[in-house]
Protein backbone atom coordinates (compact mmCIF):
# COMPACT_ATOMS: atom_id res chain seq x y z
CA UNK A 1 0.00 0.00 0.00
CA UNK A 2 1.36 3.38 -0.30
CA UNK A 3 -0.18 7.67 0.07
CA UNK A 4 -0.96 8.72 -3.21
CA UNK A 5 -0.56 12.57 -3.89
CA UNK A 6 -3.98 13.97 -3.33
CA UNK A 7 -5.07 16.01 -6.48
CA UNK A 8 -6.40 19.82 -5.88
CA UNK A 9 -8.81 22.49 -7.26
CA UNK A 10 -6.69 23.83 -10.76
CA UNK A 11 -6.11 20.23 -11.77
CA UNK A 12 -7.55 18.96 -15.03
CA UNK A 13 -8.54 15.64 -13.95
CA UNK A 14 -10.82 17.10 -10.94
CA UNK A 15 -13.18 18.19 -13.91
CA UNK A 16 -13.29 14.84 -15.75
CA UNK A 17 -16.33 12.52 -15.62
CA UNK A 18 -14.76 9.22 -14.87
CA UNK A 19 -15.31 5.76 -16.47
CA UNK A 20 -17.16 2.42 -14.85
CA UNK A 21 -14.67 0.09 -13.85
CA UNK A 22 -15.35 -3.30 -15.67
CA UNK A 23 -13.43 -6.01 -13.89
CA UNK A 24 -11.24 -5.74 -10.23
CA UNK A 25 -7.64 -6.51 -11.46
CA UNK A 26 -4.80 -6.07 -9.13
CA UNK A 27 -4.17 -2.69 -10.16
CA UNK A 28 -7.98 -1.78 -8.87
CA UNK A 29 -7.00 -3.72 -6.19
CA UNK A 30 -3.95 -1.64 -5.27
CA UNK A 31 -5.90 1.55 -6.11
CA UNK A 32 -8.73 0.76 -3.99
CA UNK A 33 -5.88 -0.16 -0.84
CA UNK A 34 -4.03 2.87 -1.97
CA UNK A 35 -7.13 4.95 -1.56
CA UNK A 36 -8.11 4.03 1.72
CA UNK A 37 -4.46 4.19 3.33
CA UNK A 38 -4.57 8.36 1.62
CA UNK A 39 -8.03 9.24 3.06
CA UNK A 40 -6.89 7.87 6.61
CA UNK A 41 -3.65 9.45 6.43
CA UNK A 42 -5.26 12.46 5.44
CA UNK A 43 -7.94 12.52 8.20
CA UNK A 44 -10.98 12.94 5.56
CA UNK A 45 -14.27 10.83 5.59
CA UNK A 46 -14.43 9.74 2.04
CA UNK A 47 -11.66 9.74 -1.32
CA UNK A 48 -12.66 9.35 -4.83
CA UNK A 49 -10.31 7.94 -7.22
CA UNK A 50 -9.78 11.23 -9.89
CA UNK A 51 -9.09 12.86 -6.46
CA UNK A 52 -5.48 10.37 -6.43
CA UNK A 53 -5.50 11.16 -10.38
CA UNK A 54 -7.56 8.17 -11.78
CA UNK A 55 -10.53 8.55 -13.92
CA UNK A 56 -12.40 5.52 -12.49
CA UNK A 57 -15.57 5.24 -10.90
CA UNK A 58 -14.46 4.27 -7.64
CA UNK A 59 -15.08 6.27 -3.94
CA UNK A 60 -14.14 4.91 -0.32
CA UNK A 61 -15.54 6.75 2.17
CA UNK A 62 -15.54 5.91 6.22
CA UNK A 63 -17.26 8.39 8.36
CA UNK A 64 -16.65 6.78 11.71
CA UNK A 65 -13.26 5.89 11.26
CA UNK A 66 -13.84 2.62 11.50
CA UNK A 67 -16.70 1.37 8.85
CA UNK A 68 -15.12 1.79 5.18
CA UNK A 69 -17.34 1.45 2.54
CA UNK A 70 -15.47 0.69 -0.85
CA UNK A 71 -18.11 1.93 -3.73
CA UNK A 72 -17.26 1.43 -7.00
CA UNK A 73 -19.53 2.47 -9.80
CA UNK A 74 -22.03 3.53 -7.44
CA UNK A 75 -25.75 4.91 -8.30
CA UNK A 76 -28.13 7.21 -6.03
CA UNK A 77 -31.32 4.85 -5.67
CA UNK A 78 -33.51 7.20 -3.33
CA UNK A 79 -32.81 10.23 -1.49
CA UNK A 80 -34.95 12.17 0.66
CA UNK A 81 -34.71 15.25 3.15
CA UNK A 82 -32.55 18.07 3.62
CA UNK A 83 -29.50 19.16 5.58
CA UNK A 84 -27.62 22.31 5.20
CA UNK A 85 -23.85 22.32 6.93
CA UNK A 86 -20.34 22.67 6.35
CA UNK A 87 -18.24 20.69 3.71
CA UNK A 88 -14.77 20.85 2.90
CA UNK A 89 -12.69 18.82 0.54
CA UNK A 90 -8.78 16.96 0.39
CA UNK A 91 -8.82 18.68 -3.04
CA UNK A 92 -9.56 22.12 -1.74
CA UNK A 93 -6.65 22.07 1.50
CA UNK A 94 -7.95 25.09 4.41
CA UNK A 95 -11.25 25.85 3.07
CA UNK A 96 -15.08 25.28 3.96
CA UNK A 97 -18.21 26.16 2.76
CA UNK A 98 -22.25 25.22 3.41
CA UNK A 99 -23.69 23.20 1.25
CA UNK A 100 -27.07 21.93 1.03
CA UNK A 101 -27.86 18.05 0.71
CA UNK A 102 -29.87 15.45 0.91
CA UNK A 103 -30.93 14.22 4.79
CA UNK A 104 -30.91 10.91 3.82
CA UNK A 105 -29.50 8.87 0.47
CA UNK A 106 -29.54 5.24 -0.42
CA UNK A 107 -27.46 3.66 -2.99
CA UNK A 108 -25.83 0.75 -4.94
CA UNK A 109 -22.44 -0.05 -5.88
CA UNK A 110 -20.28 -2.36 -6.42
CA UNK A 111 -17.53 -3.74 -3.09
CA UNK A 112 -14.02 -4.37 -4.11
CA UNK A 113 -15.19 -8.23 -4.43
CA UNK A 114 -17.51 -6.64 -7.61
CA UNK A 115 -20.32 -7.83 -5.18
CA UNK A 116 -23.43 -5.33 -5.46
CA UNK A 117 -24.63 -3.92 -2.21
CA UNK A 118 -26.60 -1.13 -1.29
CA UNK A 119 -25.81 1.38 1.53
CA UNK A 120 -28.31 3.62 3.50
CA UNK A 121 -26.96 6.58 4.82
CA UNK A 122 -28.19 9.80 7.02
CA UNK A 123 -26.59 13.07 7.83
CA UNK A 124 -22.87 13.02 7.48
CA UNK A 125 -22.83 9.60 5.63
CA UNK A 126 -25.70 11.24 3.37
CA UNK A 127 -23.46 13.94 3.23
CA UNK A 128 -20.78 12.30 2.33
CA UNK A 129 -21.92 9.83 -0.39
CA UNK A 130 -23.24 12.78 -2.62
CA UNK A 131 -20.16 14.67 -2.38
CA UNK A 132 -18.24 11.93 -3.51
CA UNK A 133 -20.22 10.62 -6.12
CA UNK A 134 -19.97 14.45 -7.51
CA UNK A 135 -16.27 13.71 -7.95
CA UNK A 136 -17.09 11.23 -10.04
CA UNK A 137 -18.75 13.33 -12.45
CA UNK A 138 -16.19 15.89 -12.31
CA UNK A 139 -17.86 18.47 -9.82
CA UNK A 140 -16.25 19.75 -6.77
CA UNK A 141 -18.63 20.92 -3.79
CA UNK A 142 -17.25 24.54 -4.25
CA UNK A 143 -19.46 25.34 -7.04
CA UNK A 144 -22.51 24.36 -4.56
CA UNK A 145 -21.41 26.64 -1.69
CA UNK A 146 -24.17 28.80 -0.40
CA UNK A 147 -22.18 32.25 0.72
CA UNK A 148 -18.69 32.89 0.87
CA UNK A 149 -15.94 29.54 0.95
CA UNK A 150 -14.41 30.20 4.27
CA UNK A 151 -11.14 29.10 5.60
CA UNK A 152 -11.03 26.31 8.44
CA UNK A 153 -8.84 27.84 10.61
CA UNK A 154 -11.74 30.65 11.67
CA UNK A 155 -14.24 27.14 12.20
CA UNK A 156 -14.75 25.47 14.65
CA UNK A 157 -13.02 21.44 14.45
CA UNK A 158 -16.29 19.82 15.09
CA UNK A 159 -17.52 21.54 11.95
CA UNK A 160 -15.50 20.20 9.02
CA UNK A 161 -15.91 17.67 6.75
CA UNK A 162 -13.40 16.41 4.50
CA UNK A 163 -13.39 14.41 1.58
NI1 LIG B 1 -13.91 16.00 -2.02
Amino acid sequence: MAIRNIREIGDAVLNKKCKEVKEITPRVKELIEDMLETMYEACGVGLAAPQVGILKRIVVIDVTGEDPYVMINPRILEMSGEQTGHEGCLSVPGKSGIVTRPNYVKAVAYNENMELYEIEGTELLARAICHELDHLEGNLYVDKVEGPLMNLEDLEDDDEMES
